[in-house]
């Protein structure tokens, strides 16, 4: 079983460059793929780059170009839920991009014009297998699984954090993961997104989001490194 591993930022895929053993380096449309082994598995992990474009094509060259079989996005997110603090982890349960409007059509917040779906199933044994390795964090740490919105916006108020709870009852904000389950999904190929709380998305997530980036990603590495020691 090949994995594909997305992360956006360096910070978010440095760990598993580090324990990715002599992986050899593909440059495909100005992005590098890592193909190796981690924790005894094959892994080809790549940064896709901030944003949803940058999430389709890599996880398209992923599919074609790799042939890997399940995908996870790995890295960090702002809290949309009340109850979620800095630091805790969200498995995705479903993903959609909260920055599609074409309401002035009639057509709903979020939707995809002229399709019934929009928004995206997480393969569920690739959730659990998620969800159980949580279990191995520190205790205090939050893990639940939830639906995790993406837009090519970072949040950064209340209002705004808000309306996408009331909107979309989500449990978190990032820039990719909808986009890694749309190309999956047309691809027939699982996935799922794996995100710890940098920020909540306030009017303060620029400060904690350079903060706590590095903390966040290395407990989103610990859940997908202990997803892959359990297969
Ligand atoms: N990634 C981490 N924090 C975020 C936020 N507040 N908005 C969008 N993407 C994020």
């Amino acid at each position: 079983m090949r994995y594909g591993i997305i992360g956006a930022m360096d910070e978010e895929i440095a760990l598993y460059l580090e324990a990715m053993q002599q992986a050899t380096t593909t440059v495909k449309a100005g992005v590098a793929y890592y193909s190796g082994k981690m924790e005894g598995k094959e892994v080809v992990l790549c940064k896709s780059g901030v944003g949803k474009v940058n999430a389709a094509v890599t996880t398209q060259i992923l599919l074609d170009q790799f042939q890997v079989e399940r995908v996870i996005f790995t890295g960090v997110a702002g809290a949309v839920h009340p109850e979620l603090n800095i630091g805790d982890i969200v498995v995705s349960t479903d993903c959609l991009q909260h920055d599609i409007d074409v309401t002035p059509l009639g057509f709903a917040p979020g939707q995809i014009p002229f399709t019934e779906q929009w928004t995206w199933q997480a393969d569920q044994e690739l959730m659990q297998q998620a969800i159980e390795a949580g279990k191995g964090l520190e205790a205090g740490v939050q893990v639940v699984s939830g639906r995790i919105l993406s837009g090519d916006q970072f949040v950064a108020s209340r209002e705004k954090v808000q309306w996408l709870y009331e909107q979309f009852q989500a449990h978190c904000t990032e820039m990719e993961g909808a986009a890694v389950g749309q190309v999956c999904a047309m691809n027939g190929v699982p996935f799922v997104v794996v995100r710890s709380m940098s920020d909540k998305a306030d009017g303060s997530a620029h400060v904690n989001f350079v903060e706590f980036t590095k903390l966040a990603s290395q407990r989103s590495y610990a859940i997908v490194r202990n997803m892959l020691l359990s297969d």
